[in-house]
């Protein structure tokens, strides 16, 4: 729960604050946008504004269990409406929520599809996601975008029956997992997923490929929204920065396009396909200066 005594003084007064305990993760801002800003003196998150619609109110509320040091709160409103998580953001994508410390508050979600439900990456445990995830149909497979970002998909995968894959360079991170990717080839990891693995922010870091047009990024790649350019973590890049601009450059000559982009850190981000398409080759141009 969010320290009423350690609230941030930068943030705007009113019932909402952030505490002092913020890490700078990002992710609140990622589902408060513009409500919840980063304070330039700090570069910890603060309320910019007290939200006034319902809107704001939810968003505000995403922001409290997204928050993976519980740093998000309101002065006398403990309890969250029960339908803050999963949040449905389309073509059967939702939010997961509740990010984990361990994966220093990475996003996760759950892909409610035709034939296989998909979980990428994983929050923390908590049982106020089970039900949730149950009455959309469970999971059949939860797919690791690298070893930084799998909290507790063991749990969760032992309780829908989920098959795990990961790359069997960042298997440590799951040892418990059933299906190892090897090399660098694409692989179709479930009908209509194609598993590519990009080493590079991780040896073993790898991009899901969903019904055509959704793109799971983990690490590798998110967007920018102030240049409105695709990006990758330079300063969080801790295999190679050589490879990723390879694995990249790869992805980008596959011909496995997307127009919908799902980010662990970073902003996700929806365009048309040629946009994202020029955005990365420009983005492999610019980490080979
Ligand atoms: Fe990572």
């Amino acid at each position: 729960m969010a320290r009423l005594d350690q609230r941030h003084p930068a943030g705007a007064p009113g019932p909402w604050f952030v505490d002092e305990r913020c890490i700078d993760c990002d992710a609140a801002r990622h589902v408060a946008p513009g409500l919840i800003v980063r304070n330039p003196d700090d570069g910890v998150s603060v309320f910019a504004r007290q939200p006034t619609t319902e809107a704001e109110v939810a968003m505000a509320w995403r922001a409290v269990l997204v928050c993976p040091t519980r740093s998000v709160g309101h002065e006398t409103s403990r309890q969250p409406p029960a339908d803050v998580f999963p949040h449905d953001l389309g073509d059967g994508v939702h939010r997961l929520g509740h990010n984990a410390l361990e994966s220093f508050g990475a996003h996760s979600y759950l892909v409610v599809r035709d034939g296989a439900n998909l979980m990428v990456d994983a929050p923390r445990w908590t049982r106020q996601l089970v039900d949730p995830i149950a009455a959309l149909g469970g999971v059949d497979v939860v797919l690791l975008t690298h070893r930084d970002d799998v909290a507790d998909a063991d749990r969760y995968a032992a309780h829908f029956g989920a098959e795990v894959v990961i790359h069997a360079a960042d298997r440590g991170a799951a040892p418990y997992a059933d299906r190892l990717l090897e090399g660098t080839d694409p692989v179709e990891v479930a009908s209509g997923v194609t598993a590519f693995p990009v080493p590079g922010h991780t040896r073993g870091s790898v991009l899901y490929h969903v019904d055509g047009h959704l793109l799971f990024s983990g690490d590798s790649l998110a967007w920018d929204p102030r240049r409105e350019r695709l990006m990758a973590f330079r300063d969080a890049c801790w295999f190679s920065w050589e490879a990723q601009a390879e694995s990249l450059d790869r992805f980008a000559a596959s011909g496995l396009t997307f127009d919908r982009l799902f980010c662990g850190h970073g902003w996700s981000h929806d365009a048309d396909p040629a946009t994202f398409t020029a955005s990365l080759d420009e983005l492999v141009g610019r980490m080979r200066r």
